[in-house]
Formats: C-alpha cells, structure tokens, sequence
C-alpha cells in the first residue's frame, strides 16, 4: 500500500470560443440585457470566458484535458486505474460523464465516477482519490474537473451570466513514496441549498421546475470568505505547518474578490494568489485544476512548491486540499 498519493502530470483545455466581458455585452444588448466591461472587472475581476460550442460536452472538454495530463505524467490512458470526474454539468443524468470519458480514452474496466460538490468539486474528487490510493484500492488516477456552466446559464440575469465559463482541468495522481497531497479538509452544509443552486430536475420525461442557474451574490459572497480561511487553517493544522509554508494559494476562481480577500486572511501576499479568474471566469469544478495546470506551464509553479487549493461552492460545500507539488 501506498505512504502517500503525488500529482505527477497536469492538463486543460478551454473551448476555442472566447468571449471578452465586451463581447458578452454586445450579445446581452440584443435581447434588451444591459451590462458593461467596467461593472464586470470591478466587481469580479473577469475580463473573458470561453464557452463550449453546443455540440462540445462536458466529457470533451474533459477528455481533452486529460490527454494533456496524461502526456504530462508519461502515461499511456492503459496505466490508469481509477478515474474521477467533477462536474455539476455532466452530459448524462446517467451514465457518469466519468464512464463516457473511459470510453472516449479508450480504457474499461477501472472504476470511474462522478463527485458533485458543485465548485468545491475539484477538491472533493482529489480527497477521494488520494484516500483511495493510499488505501490501495488505486495507483494511478485521473482526477478531472470539467463544466459546460454556459448550458446552465439564465442570459436574462445580468447578475449571474456575467461571472461564468466553460472548460476543463486534469491531474494525475499516483501512488507515491514521498509526500503529494499532506492534508485535506472537506465540509458541507445542505441547509444553504437555496442561495446557488439550479432547482430543475427531471421526472416522467420533463424538466420539473427552473433549470437554470439561482444565486443570491451577496449571501455567497460572505459565507466564501469565511469558509475558504477555516477550510485552509484546518488542512494546515493537520499537516503541522502554518500559511507561511505555503507557496501558493490556488482559491476557487470565483471572483477575484473572494480570492483575494482569503489571501489576506491568510496573511499571503497577493504575489502568492494564483489568478486565472480574469481570463477563465468561473469554471466551477474546473476552474481550480485549470488555475494549477495554468500556473505549472507557465513555469511558475515548480516541483517542490506547496500548493493549497480551495474550493466553496453550492450544497454549500466547501474544503482545502494541501499538498507538495
Ligand atoms: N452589469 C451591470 N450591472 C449589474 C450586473 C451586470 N452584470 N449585475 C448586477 N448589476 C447591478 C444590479 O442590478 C444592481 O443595480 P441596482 O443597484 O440599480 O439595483 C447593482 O448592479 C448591484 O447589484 P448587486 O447584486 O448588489 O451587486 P454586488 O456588488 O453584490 O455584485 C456579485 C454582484 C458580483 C455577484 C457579487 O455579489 C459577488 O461577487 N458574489 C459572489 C458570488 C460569486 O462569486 N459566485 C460565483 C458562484 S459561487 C461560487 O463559485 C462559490
């Protein structure tokens, strides 16, 4: 069995449409729905969003990020034996986006499955793999966050239709001698269902109520903060270090709002923020995988580095994965 579980390969892709808050602005005025770059940036930090073409799925999205994972670990898709996708958009109500994403990998027989935390996702699927590694039930997984938020979109809300893209971000987690992922810290609390969440489902064949998108900004806005330092100060506590070790805050890439001020609880200079709210928007489950592999070819995130991710995000969920890159 396994000491530890170690990220040896990043990957993402964004769809090649991209559209600037100006672009956005100009789409929303033909059908009567005002808004301005200059609202945007100040109030999240977002300058552009890429979104899916209607026939991409969330599993191309994803099945193109892992390639880039894979080929970053020096790995052939025959090698993984686990693979976990978070996605609250999924191409399916069933199968999983995780088992359409073997398929297209050209892989069967591993177990694959989907985590839905929303946009604590990404940080969810990391916890599950890394237990189940160390557990030895895996040696080799692919942990996958990819959305396509733009299909969940209501274009007549200005206040939520602003803030979010597509795209997908991968990792590759093995089993590993030396330490990966040093503490993770995963909550929920169900009794905020109703400031973010799509309230549709579907029964007998029909989607039963609204399938799009409900936010109340202001309560997410307050609740994030405060659960994004706690999340961070309690995976540091289990890995006996404090936030001076970390190297790196990788936040959900929400807003660069929230990011920001969970910095400064944590007393991190804003050099150490990685930031890809402005060209990405929010990509909920993927957007932390898409900050990190972003970060990783760019060169400035280098083997060695500590790494603290976070996720908040609707049930409402949220946690920290702390971990040595
Ligand atoms: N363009 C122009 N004006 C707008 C827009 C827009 N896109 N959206 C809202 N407004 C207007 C409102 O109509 C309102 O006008 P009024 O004063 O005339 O009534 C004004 O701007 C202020 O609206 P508020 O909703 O109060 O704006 P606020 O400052 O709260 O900003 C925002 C809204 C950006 C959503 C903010 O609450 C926020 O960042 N919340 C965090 C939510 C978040 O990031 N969610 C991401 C998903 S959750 C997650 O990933 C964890």
């Amino acid at each position: 069995m396994a000491t530890y579980s170690r990220i040896t390969g990043t990957g993402s892709y964004l769809p090649p449409q991209r559209l600037t808050n100006a672009d956005l602005a100009i789409r929303l005025a033909a059908t009567g729905v005002e808004t301005s770059d200059e609202w945007i940036v100040e109030r999240t930090g977002i300058h552009a969003r890429h979104f899916a073409a209607p026939d991409v799925s969330c599993s191309d999205l994803g099945f193109e990020a892992a390639k880039n994972a894979l080929q970053a670990a020096g790995l052939q898709a025959s090698d993984i034996d686990l693979i976990i996708v978070a996605t609250s958009t999924p191409d399916m109500v069933f199968p999983s986006a995780a088992c359409i994403l073997q398929s297209k990998l050209g892989i069967a027989g591993c177990p694959a499955f989907d985590i839905q935390a929303v946009c604590s996702g990404f940080v969810y699927a990391l916890t599950v793999a890394d237990a189940m590694i160390k557990t030895g039930a895996a040696s080799k997984a692919l942990v996958i966050g990819t959305e396509v938020f733009s299909r969940i979109l209501d274009f007549s809300d200005r206040a939520t239709c602003v803030l979010f893209g597509d795209g997908a971000g991968a990792v590759v987690l093995e089993a590993s001698d030396t330490p990966g992922i040093l503490a993770s810290d995963l909550h929920a609390d169900g009794k905020h269902v109703g400031i973010l969440c799509v309230p549709g489902h579907v029964s007998g064949g029909k989607v039963i109520g609204d399938p799009l998108l409900k936010m109340d900004g202001q309560a997410v806005f307050k609740l994030a903060v405060g659960v994004l330092e706690s999340a961070a100060r309690a995976a540091l506590a289990k890995a006996n270090m404090t936030d001076q070790d970390i190297d790196w805050l990788i936040p959900h890439q929400a807003n660069i709002r929230i990011m920001q001020s969970t910095a400064k609880k944590l007393k991190l200079p804003l050099e150490k923020l990685i930031v890809t709210v402005d060209q990405h928007g929010n990509t909920s489950a993927a957007s932390i995988p898409l900050a990190l592999d972003t970060s990783v070819r760019s060169g400035k995130i280098k083997k060695g580095d500590t790494l603290m991710l976070e996720g908040v995000g609707g049930g409402f969920t949220w946690g920290a994965v702390l971990l040595n890159y």
